[in-house]
């Protein structure tokens, strides 16, 4: 949501999504940037955000803007705050930066030290390759951000459409190398991968297309620019209902198989499939993916009544 815009910012409020971001980037004029940081602090601080999680979108380092956004929302807003995201992140150095004048802000005005975490936006080519140092640059370091739109302009892609894939390219998706390495930083440090904004709001079965693909890939969600697409991203990247229950049901027996009542096997048959400890570690992941989504059990898988 635009930093500069109050009536967006209270109608976000009421939204059904996971997470909100209070810009005061790219979609907020230069001239109007220094105002948007009272804005953005008044509505942190006016409450109602319910479970969301609350961040604010900064300045890019390379402008005179940042560390201005950061003091001004932090003092202001600090204990109203769960996240900074930085954007066009460069270098791990600039993680570093970021990590210190927050730590010397909320010393300041006597908030926890390290509460507030940091997202960091991959947006260019130098990002991407140093994207494992940026993950590790600090302990405040909670997810990796894919910007598809400055990632586009920054590596000369010959398009204008943001997320679908550049006209003239026929063998595969485009993304998927920029996708699949920010995946690995993320998972490979325990952090979240979110996959950026879709920009032709009106059409959302094409934000359905672009979302199911970083959602098959293991994406955790991808970032709505409009009330339409809220359902869809909240659908995409939560499990089929099938899928959901066949997790807990390998779960349940795998549970039961492994133990002495069960025989203490670790490979059985489920069905008509073979499932062992690495079908339970990947069950673990759908379930808990359902689970977070708020899903409930329709088939419940039960021991063999011999057996039981
Ligand atoms: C988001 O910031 C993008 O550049 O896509
Ligand atoms: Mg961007």
């Amino acid at each position: 949501m635009p930093g500069s815009n109050p009536r967006f910012l209270d109608k976000a409020k009421g939204l059904d999504a996971d997470q909100v971001f209070l810009d005061l980037e790219d979609s907020v004029a230069p001239i109007a940037k220094p105002e948007a940081r009272g804005t953005v602090v008044k509505a942190l601080n006016a409450g109602g955000w319910g479970e969301k999680v609350r961040v604010v979108r900064v300045n890019d380092w390379t402008t005179e803007w940042t560390y201005r956004d950061v003091i001004e929302v932090v003092e202001g807003a600090g204990s109203n705050l769960d996240c900074v995201m930085l954007p066009k992140v460069q270098t791990a150095e600039q993680v570093v930066a970021l990590d210190v004048l927050l730590t010397q802000i909320e010393k300041t005005v006597g908030l926890d030290v390290g509460r507030i975490g940091i997202e960091a936006q991959i947006e260019n080519a130098l990002g991407l390759i140093n994207v494992d140092a940026i993950a590790t640059a600090s302990p405040r370091m909670e997810t990796i951000v894919f910007g598809p739109a400055d990632f586009m302009a920054s590596i000369n892609m010959k398009s204008l459409v943001v997320g679908e894939q550049p006209p003239g390219y026929d063998v595969g998706d485009a993304y998927h190398y920029i996708l699949m390495r920010i995946l690995m930083a993320a998972r490979a440090h325990d952090l979240q991968a979110i996959d950026g904004p879709y920009l032709q709001i009106r059409d959302v079965d094409g934000f359905k297309r672009v979302s199911g693909r970083s959602a098959a890939l293991g994406f955790d969600g991808k970032w709505v620019l409009h009330p339409d697409q809220i359902a869809v991203a909240n659908e995409a990247y939560s499990p089929l209902q099938g899928d959901y229950d066949h997790a807990e049901n390998i779960l349940d027996a795998h549970e039961h198989y492994t133990s002495a009542e069960g025989g203490a096997t670790g490979a059985v048959m489920l069905g008509d499939e073979m499932i062992d400890e690495a079908s339970r570690k990947m069950a673990l992941v759908v379930s808990a993916k359902g689970r977070a989504a708020g899903m409930t059990r329709t088939d419940v898988w039960n021991p063999p009544a011999e057996e039981a």
